[in-house]
């Protein structure tokens, strides 16, 4: 299938690693110009290279913290400046500190909230109004199956996603008028490079071992292990894609059936 990606233009917040890597490396392989932003510039630039020298095609790396709405105006003036356009949002920047009720504190809410759910307002509050001025655009949130599920040693990701993703549907409705749509992709257990240390974070507050920790999670997904990057990354290029542009105000789960399994666990 021919996904009509060749030449647009997309921001992938989070690009230097993980999924948001992985994302950029498919969109860029179907012809997309890709700008990857994240706050460390050297992994920023580095993976920037890696991906415009395996396709081809040209990635720009913008350095910005998006807990800060200078850097988020900032870094849609450079996209803008540099490619004229934005047709694709893909908002996956996010990172929320698991913690149970009793350990976690005041800041850890406020840091959950501040990245995970403000830095997806942030940026479609500044990136909206170009995709209007051009006659349309995408927003592809990565979000998160925790936001419609139950997990009490992650209740501070549950509750950022559940925002983001309220956020997805409603601006879904605001803004079909101006032909602009809105998915999210809700990804369960996804093997990045930071999956070990939420090993550790789910083993302490769960009292158990590591080991234990990683069979508990495999058993919690019928299919018996956690997804890779790749495979959220081919969803999120699809959805991306004008071909799913009626895909608009609904949320996709992509976690081997875990979330309808959870309660076995
Ligand atoms: N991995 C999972 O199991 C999983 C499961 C469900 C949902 N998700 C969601 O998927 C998304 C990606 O997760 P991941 O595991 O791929 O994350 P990751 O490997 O930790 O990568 C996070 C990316 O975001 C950037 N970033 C972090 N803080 C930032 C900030 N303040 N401003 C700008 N960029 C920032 C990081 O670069 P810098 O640190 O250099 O800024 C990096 O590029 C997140 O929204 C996460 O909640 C992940």
């Amino acid at each position: 299938m021919d996904l009509k990606l060749q030449d647009k233009v997309v921001l992938v917040t989070g690009g230097s690693k993980g999924i948001g890597k992985a994302i950029s490396l498919s969109l860029s392989k179907e012809g997309c110009k890709v700008a990857i932003c994240a706050r460390g510039e050297d992994l920023l630039k580095k993976t920037a290279s890696l991906i415009q020298n395996e396709t081809g095609n040209e990635v720009l790396p913008v350095t910005a913290d998006l807990t800060k709405p200078t850097d988020v105006k900032l870094m849609t003036e450079n996209v803008i400046s540099h490619f004229g356009r934005i047709d694709v949002l893909v908002n996956n920047a996010g990172s929320s500190p698991g913690g149970i009720l009793e350990t976690l504190t005041e800041e850890d809410w406020a840091q959950s909230l501040q990245l995970k759910f403000m830095g997806y307002v942030r940026c479609c509050k500044e990136i909206i109004p170009h995709m209007r001025k051009q006659g349309g655009g995408r927003v592809v949130n990565i979000i998160g199956n925790d936001g419609v599920k139950f997990s009490y040693w992650e209740i501070t990701p549950g509750a950022a996603n559940a925002a983001g993703q309220n956020f997805t549907l409603s601006l879904a409705g605001q803004y079909g008028k101006d032909n602009i749509t809105f998915v999210a992709i809700n990804p369960g257990p996804v093997e990045t490079e930071r999956w070990d240390g939420l090993l550790e974070a789910m083993a302490r507050d769960r009292n158990i071992s590591k080991e234990e920790a990683d069979r508990l999670s495999k058993a919690s997904i019928p299919l018996g292990r956690i997804c890779t990057t790749e495979e959220v990354a081919d969803l999120a290029t699809f959805m991306a894609s004008d071909r799913a542009h009626f895909i608009n105000g609904t949320m996709i789960e992509i976690d081997g059936g875990q979330r309808k399994a959870i309660m076995d666990t």
